[in-house]
C-alpha cells in the first residue's frame, strides 16, 4: 500500500508534471521522482504547496468534453479510463464498496456524485443525474443467479424503478436507468459464461431486454485481452446504440495474441519483496495438490508462468495463494506471486507516463484487479465508439434544433 503523501505527491505530478513541480519548490526533478516513489519523505509544508498547487490547477478551465458518460458498478475505473483517454468527461459514479471508492478517488477527478448503492439511487435516478448522459457504462456483476424468470414488467416503464431483493437482478436496474435516461450509447461488460449461463437464458432475456424493450441497436463480442496484456481474459462487451450509426466490431484492432509476454510487467527481481515469495510449505502444498488432480484427471493446479508466457486469469481470489499466477523463478527456486502493481501492469492501469495509485492493501488491491476490466482493451473499444457517439450526439443536436425552429415557427404563425 502506498502512504498519503506518496499518492498526493503523484496525483500532483499527475496533474502538474514533475518539471513544474520542481520549479515552483525550488528542487531538482529528482527529488519529486525520489518523493513520488517514496524513497524520500515528503515534509508537511511541502505536501500543503502541491495540494495548494493542485487545487489552483483543478479550479482552471479545461479542455471542454467531446461527450459524457456515467460510470456504473465501476469499482476502481477500468472502464472509465478508456472513455477518459478518448475525450470523455465523466459526470456520475456509483460504486458501493468503500475500498473500491478509496481507489477510485485516488486516481480520478471525481467532482460529481459517487454514489454507493445502486438500489438507493435507481428508483429517483434523474435526481441524480441531471443532465443526459452521452454514453452509460456499466461492468456489472457477475449473475449469480438465474434473471430469466424475473419479470421485466417489474423492471421496466415504472416510475420508480423496482427494488432489487437479488444481486442477479442488477442488470435489470441498468435496463431502467436506460429507459429513463435514454443516453445515446451504452457499453456493458461482463465474464465470458454470461452468454451460456443457464442455458443460454440469461442472455437472451439480456439482449431481448435490450433489443426489443428499449429498442437499442445491440452488438457483442467476446475479446480476449492476450497480446494487449500478457493475460489470457475472455470478456463479453455489448454495445449499443439510440439508433442506426454503421458501428461494426470488424473496426476493433487486436495487436496479435504474442504482442506482450510476462516480463513486459514484470518489476526487476530487486524491487520486489521477499514477502512475495511462497513458502515452502504453500509450494509443497500447491504441487501436491496439483498431483492429485493430475493422478484424477482432472486439469486444476497452480499456473507456473514464464517470462516469456502469457499469465492465466488473474481472479479476486488472488490474494489467497495466487496459484493461477506463479512468477517462475528458475530451477530450485520456490516461485512468487504477482506484486499488486504488477498486477495494475497485467490489467493495463498503469501508463508509462503515470502508474496507478494504490492506496489500499495488498489483500483488497489483488480483489480489485481481479474484478476490473483491461484498459487497454477498452482505449480500444471507446477509440471504436466513438466516432458513432459523436454521431448520435449530433444527429440528437440537430433534432434539437430543428425541434426548436418547428416550435418558434408555431409561435410565430400563432401570433400572426
Ligand atoms: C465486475 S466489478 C466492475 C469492475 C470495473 N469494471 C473495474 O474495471 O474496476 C463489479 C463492481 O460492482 C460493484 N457492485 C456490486 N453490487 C453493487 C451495488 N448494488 N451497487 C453499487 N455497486 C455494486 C462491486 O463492488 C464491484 O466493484
Amino acid at each position: 500500500m502506498e502512504n498519503e503523501p506518496v499518492w498526493i505527491v503523484k496525483k500532483a505530478i499527475d496533474a502538474l508534471g514533475y518539471e513544474k513541480i520542481a520549479d515552483h519548490l525550488d528542487v531538482s526533478p529528482r527529488t519529486v521522482r525520489r518523493w513520488a516513489s517514496g524513497e524520500t519523505n515528503v515534509s508537511k509544508s511541502v505536501l500543503l504547496v502541491l495540494e495548494q498547487m493542485f487545487l489552483k490547477f483543478h479550479s482552471s478551465p479545461k479542455k471542454p468534453a467531446e461527450f459524457t458518460f456515467i460510470d456504473l458498478f465501476a469499482g476502481i475505473g477500468g472502464l472509465r479510463m478508456g472513455f477518459d483517454d478518448n475525450g470523455g468527461q465523466c459526470i456520475f459514479t456509483c460504486e458501493w464498496d468503500e475500498y473500491a471508492q478509496k481507489t477510485y478517488r485516488a486516481n480520478f477527478d471525481v467532482d460529481h456524485e459517487l454514489a454507493g448503492d445502486i438500489n438507493d439511487i435507481v428508483g429517483d435516478i434523474r435526481k441524480h443525474i441531471t443532465e443526459t448522459p452521452d454514453v452509460l457504462l456499466a461492468g456489472f456483476p457477475c449473475q449469480p443467479f438465474s434473471i430469466a424468470g424475473v419479470s421485466k414488467k417489474n423492471a421496466l416503464g415504472r416510475p420508480h424503478g423496482f427494488q432489487c431483493k437479488e444481486q442477479g437482478n442488477l442488470f435489470f436496474h441498468i435496463a431502467s436507468i436506460l429507459e429513463e435516461l435514454r443516453p445515446p450509447a451504452f457499453l456493458l461488460e461482463n465474464v465470458k459464461n454470461l452468454e451460456r449461463h443457464d442455458k443460454g437464458n440469461t442472455f437472451r432475456v439480456i439482449m431481448d431486454t435490450l433489443v426489443n424493450d428499449l429498442n437499442y441497436k445491440v452488438q457483442y463480442k467476446v475479446i480476449d485481452a492476450k497480446g494487449f496484456v500478457p493475460q489470457h481474459r475472455e470478456r463479453i462487451f455489448i454495445v449499443g446504440f439510440d439508433g442506426e450509426t454503421g458501428f461494426t466490431w470488424d473496426d476493433f484492432r487486436h495487436p496479435g495474441p504474442k504482442a506482450k509476454t510476462l516480463k513486459d510487467i514484470l518489476l526487476p527481481a530487486n524491487e520486489v519483496d521477499k514477502k512475495y515469495i511462497l513458502t515452502d510449505h504453500l509450494w509443497s502444498y500447491l504441487q501436491n495438490y496439483a498431483e492429485k488432480h493430475r493422478a484424477a484427471g482432472n486439469g486444476f493446479g497452480f499456473g507456473l508462468t514464464g517470462k516469456n508466457d502469457t499469465a492465466r486469469t488473474l481472479s479476486a481470489r488472488y490474494y489467497k495463494d495466487g496459484s493461477e499466477i506463479l512468477v517462475d523463478r528458475g530451477k530450485g527456486k520456490n516461485p512468487r506471486r504477482l506484486t499488486p502493481r504488477e498486477c495494475a501492469r497485467l490489467m493495463g492501469f498503469d501508463k508509462p507516463e503515470k502508474e496507478f495509485i494504490i492506496p489500499v492493501s495488498d489483500t483488497r488491491a489483488y480483489k480489485q484487479f481481479g474484478n476490473a476490466v483491461v484498459v487497454p482493451v477498452i482505449r480500444e473499444i471507446a477509440r471504436i465508439m466513438k466516432p458513432h457517439i459523436m454521431q448520435l450526439k449530433e444527429r440528437s443536436g440537430a433534432a434539437c434544433t430543428e425541434q426548436h425552429f418547428a416550435q418558434q415557427e408555431i409561435r410565430i404563425i400563432a401570433n400572426m
